[in-house]
């Protein structure tokens, strides 16, 4: 029974699921991933904070029970609406028949929308700054748009300091006996945070920011995810990720993607990544876009200074994997890239032009292009080394 307690009055009371092999039907998820939620006991109220996807409510509920001693949690507050939170919304309700589900106008709106519930004697509206008191423990509510939908919000809980984040702070990956970070090792962790935050948050940075900006002067002990593990002694250390992530300030290091039919890009794909090593960068990671996973390429596209792209003409056109993963960039609004391409074609170009009306969308600093004919010859080569000196030239200022 994975039921834990965080600190007096606060548990865990969340599920694991390494079952589910991609997260929205789109993200892998080798970890497994876990669905957070929190009890918290006050002395005169009991507060159920988020619940879990749908497949995980047969483990959710003995949770429940064995963090309130079998009493009926008073209120059920909804900081996220995304089924892999709220699934288990219409079970709670059943099983609590009297319970309040607490959120602001657009939650409950997505209540009623998501699960048909719209009994008035079984909501609680709230707005933004509001408090609801558990007796020696106050709940206040911070309205935190957009990260990650409209009606995401955070819940603090004022005496602990602790705030319930919803899935500001998460990461892949499920909670392998502890849940508190200063009983675990953290690291495999870490990768999954980039991942998750940049292939689920990443496109709405700047309401992360402003969630910042909201929270500003709020004094945090723990913050309680919706995914891995409730962050305390690391807390500075994810607050920083988080920051740097939103801000669009980006990791020493340089990312390649490329495409290739028959391999001639892909050979100045790795001359690229010679020169570049060769003039001092450490951290390169190269990725074949027609068999890398979207989520590894986004991940270190995010993190990362440099971003390099490749592709050959297909059809007059970008090569189809490549065109994905730049999609990806203009959906995710990635910001402040110092960007080079290259390209290549066999009797017509239209790669080149394709990656650079990219770049020019996405307000990224293009450096330096090179378009091959057919296949690299003596004058490649030196292409390449030039490109790589010009994009060396404005990375490393
Ligand atoms: Fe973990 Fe946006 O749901």
């Amino acid at each position: 029974m994975n039921f834990h307690e965080i600190i007096p009055g606060v548990y865990y009371v969340g599920v694991n699921d390494r079952v589910t092999t991609r997260f929205e039907g789109l993200w892998p998820l080798p970890y497994g991933v876990s669905y957070n939620s929190y009890i918290v006991k006050g002395s005169e109220k009991i507060a159920l904070v988020d619940t879990v996807e749908i497949g995980g409510a047969r483990d959710f509920f003995s949770h429940i029970d064995a963090a309130t001693g079998g009493v009926a949690p008073d209120y059920l507050i909804v900081n996220h609406m995304e089924p892999d939170h709220s699934g288990s919304i219409p079970l709670i309700l059943k099983a609590f028949p009297g319970i309040k589900i607490v959120g602001n106008r657009q939650t409950l709106a997505m209540v009623k929308g998501f699960y048909h519930i719209d009994n008035p004697e079984n909501l609680l509206e709230i707005a933004d700054g509001k408090e609801l008191s558990l007796g020696d423990k106050t709940l206040r509510f911070h309205l935190t748009p957009m990260v990650h939908w409209p009606e995401t919000m955070m819940t603090y809980l004022v005496e602990d300091k602790v705030l319930f984040a919803g899935d500001a702070f998460g990461c892949f990956g499920t909670l392998n006996g502890a849940v508190l970070d200063e009983n675990m090792d953290t690291e495999r962790y870490f990768p999954e945070m980039y991942r998750y935050y940049s292939n689920i948050v990443g496109k709405y940075g700047r309401f992360v920011l402003a969630a910042f900006k909201k929270l500003e002067g709020v004094e945090l002990s723990y913050v309680c995810s919706t995914h891995g593990p409730v962050w305390h002694k690391e807390l500075g250390k994810v607050v920083e990720i988080y920051q740097r992530l939103a801000s669009g300030e980006w990791e020493d290091g340089v990312v390649i993607v490329y495409g290739s039919m028959y391999g001639n890009t892909a050979e100045m794909a790795d001359m690229i990544a010679g020169e570049l090593a060769k003039r001092g960068v450490k951290k390169i990671e190269v990725f074949n876009a027609s068999f890398a996973e979207m989520s590894d390429m986004i991940s270190a596209a995010f993190r990362y200074k440099g971003l390099i792209v490749g592709a050959p003409t297909y059809s007059m056109s970008l090569f189809p994997p490549v065109k994905t993963f730049m999609d990806a960039m203009v959906t995710r609004e990635v910001k402040n890239k110092v960007f080079a391409s290259f390209s290549s074609f066999t009797w017509a170009s239209a790669a080149n032009k394709a990656l650079s009306e990219y770049a020019d969308k996405l307000g990224w600093d293009h450096v330096a292009t090179h378009d091959m004919k057919q296949s690299a010859d003596e004058t490649t080569a030196q292409a390449i080394s030039a490109l790589a000196d010009a994009f060396m030239e404005a990375y490393s200022k």
